[in-house]
């Protein structure tokens, strides 16, 4: 999808069938009427503040706000006045209660060892974890980079530094070194915590070696803990490098959880953008605790005696919000799994389900597509009766894909609540209440109490039921992000730029006859690779980096397991290229970014199509990407024989 058609983007998926909740389902849930639901919405919508000052009385506050909701979009202030710690919601308000010896956390490796942590076990690491982090010079304020595996040490991480007052910056283990030193220099990270190793798929991926190459240009960094995971050997700096085991063996458990402000950061988290470098998401304290809690609470129906399974990396933002925050806030058990869904076999993940007994299970559509490609013959070895609520976020999922959870995981028993947000949005914003709302396969449904969205066109006028366009939100709620971590202007271009008092972020989406709403992707040059944003231009600049090539430019196309693949094409500097060239760049590529930002394909072009003012065509190269023929207006492209020559190479 371009930018330039969203007038009126053209919806071509017609999908009818209708999934009401069964009785039983409605019968327990948190909120199980449309009565009920319509009510909280009209007040959220009416008086934000009434509204979510009341839901904040949920959260354990050290001092009451003084108010609710000061200034409007981009410019907002929640809670001002309120002091608050993350930490000590998710933990020691629990502690008084029948919460204390419950699990918090349930975690398996990839290997198959377990471990389990009651709340007062993950209270008593993370207390020791804050000593440590302000033994070697951590003060509030200061940030925290975590690169690390799926392991409850990272979880303990998170907290330690929402207990001082650290912001901390996750990126994800499948970042490069240049990825890891980009986002340390941008935040100023004083301190890295990571691992030896982590597994996938029975290999080590030598996270320290990664991190030993990032602090060549990293200099900023002080310390840096490592948690022993795989037992790999590891190089490690006198004064520099502390291993995790050894800092907390003579670590305090005492440390009381820091008052701090509503509005005082708790956490950076880079994702991309269409242009510039990576975007510095950052999300506050107050706000972001309230948000992730209640919409946990409303969208998981979360209960006491659930076991919650969240599939996503923590380096996301579903993990921090769905996997730690959320859970923990509201005093659930949160499972966590370090390793790839095939392995040992495509049964792992069942395998869990059976063995936890999962109830709760929240996966993204690209690893369903992959489980419809290995086959029902993995799910069907389990017993999966446990499962009583499913949920996918991170791309839209297509109609058959949901069908298949619905009744190969499912049984055509569960709900499933397809869950519309983003990185910036810092919690769930429209999705199905799976009490009440009867689902529409490939539908994220309705919007959540306190999230009022429209869809509009480039002017900013409303379009009616089933006219693609904008999705906007008209109202501030929150847990939005608060600004681009060192680039407020970039913030307010970004996201209120393009449509003046209006959010947007870069989604086409229509509202159906029912107020339905059905996202239809990015319009602008970002892809969706498995459920990842991936910046078209960074791929471009990683590429254009290496001494060979001379142009690139990078496009989407449909992709069976990603849902959308990356297609780059390549102009050298000299010679045709060769398959030789196309790995080498691949590996470049890697290098550059990370695994995450593989090249499906690579095709190299004496040129690419471009207008007569320079820019590159991509809706034509979108087009010869995806094998299909080139529709549309081709009357301003400068030079017709590119065309030819590339499709000629295909
Ligand atoms: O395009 C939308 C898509 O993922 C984008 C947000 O990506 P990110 O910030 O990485 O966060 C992913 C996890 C929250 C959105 O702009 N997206 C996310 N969830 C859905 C979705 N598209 C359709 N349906 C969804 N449920």
């Amino acid at each position: 999808m371009s930018a330039d058609n969203s007038q009126g983007i053209k919806t071509v998926l017609q999908e009818s069938r209708t999934f009401p909740p069964t009785p039983e389902f409605s019968a327990n849930a948190h909120i199980n009427s449309e009565e009920q639901y319509q009510a909280m919405w009209q007040r959220a919508k009416d008086d934000p503040a009434g509204f979510w000052g009341e839901m904040a009385e949920n959260l354990d506050w050290f001092q009451k706000w003084d108010s609710v909701l000061e200034g409007d979009m981009p410019e907002t202030k929640w809670f001002n006045g309120g002091k608050i710690n993350v930490s000590h919601n998710c933990l020691d308000r629990h502690l008084t209660t029948g919460r204390k010896n419950k699990a918090a956390i349930i975690w398996e490796g990839e290997p198959g060892d377990t471990r389990v942590l009651r709340y007062q076990d993950l209270h008593r690491e993370v207390c020791k974890f804050a000593n440590v982090l302000k033994s070697l010079g951590v003060e509030t304020g200061d940030r925290v980079t975590l690169y690390m595996p799926m392991i409850p040490e990272l979880a303990i991480a998170m907290l330690a530094c929402s207990r001082i007052g650290a912001t901390h910056s996750i990126v994800f283990g499948g970042f490069s070194a240049d990825a890891i030193s980009d986002r340390n220099n941008d935040a100023q990270s004083k301190l890295i915590v990571t691992a030896d190793a982590g597994w996938r798929r029975g290999k080590e991926i030598p996270l320290k070696k990664t991190v030993d190459e990032s602090l060549t240009k990293s200099p900023s960094i002080e310390k840096v803990i490592v948690v022993k995971r795989t037992g790999a050997n590891v190089e490690m700096v006198p004064d520099r490098d502390y291993w995790w085991d050894e800092l907390m063996a003579g670590a305090s458990a005492d440390c009381d959880a820091i008052e701090l402000d509503a509005e005082h950061p708790l956490f950076i988290l880079y994702t991309s953008g269409s242009t510039g470098k990576p975007k510095g998401v950052l999300h506050t304290t107050g706000g972001y605790l309230l948000g992730a809690t209640m919409t946990s609470r409303w969208v998981f129906d979360l209960k006491e005696e659930d076991t919650y399974w969240c599939t996503a990396d923590i380096g996301w933002i579903t993990g921090h919000s769905y996997i730690v925050y959320g859970p923990l806030a509201n005093g659930a058990t949160t499972m966590m799994y370090e390793g790839a869904p095939n392995w040992p076999d495509e049964g792992r993940f069942w395998e869990l389900i059976e063995k936890y007994q999962v109830n709760i299970f929240y996966t993204a559509p690209t690893a369903i597509r992959a489980f419809i490609k290995w086959g029902d013959q993995w799910p069907n070895q389990y017993d999966l009766s446990s499962l009583r609520l499913l949920g996918t976020v991170g791309e839209p999922i297509n109609p058959e894909a949901w069908m298949w959870y619905h009744q190969v995981i499912g049984k055509e028993r569960c709900p499933i609540v397809d869950t519309w947000w983003q990185t910036e949005t810092g919690g769930i914003m429209i999705s199905p209440l799976p009490g009440l709302t009867p689902t529409k396969p490939g539908s994220c449904t309705k919007p959540l109490p306190g999230v009022v969205p429209a869809i509009v066109t480039e002017q900013s006028e409303p379009l009616g039921d089933n006219e693609g366009g904008l999705l906007v939100m008209t109202q501030p709620w929150p847990h939005m992000l608060r600004t681009l971590y060192g680039d407020h202007e970039r913030f307010v271009e970004t996201y209120f730029g393009k449509l003046k008092g209006l959010y947007f972020a870069g989604d086409g989406a229509r509202r159906d006859e029912d107020g339905y709403y059905w996202i239809m992707g990015r319009v602008d040059d970002v892809l969706n690779v498995s459920g990842h944003r991936l910046s078209t231009m960074e791929i471009e600049s990683a590429l254009v980096s290496h001494d060979q090539v001379a142009e690139a430019a990078v496009v989407g196309f449909p992709h069976d397991l990603k849902g959308e693949g990356i297609c780059c094409f390549v102009t050298l500097k000299s010679g045709d290229g060769s398959d030789d060239m196309k790995q080498e760049l691949t590996n470049h590529v890697r290098k550059q970014i990370g695994a995450v930002a593989t090249p499906d394909q690579i095709r190299f072009a004496a040129a690419v199509p471009k207008t007569r003012s320079g820019k590159i065509m991509r809706r034509l190269l979108r087009d010869i990407a995806a094998g299909r023929e080139t529709a549309g207006d081709t009357t301003t492209l400068e030079d017709y024989t590119v065309l030819a020559k590339l499709r000629d190479e295909e």
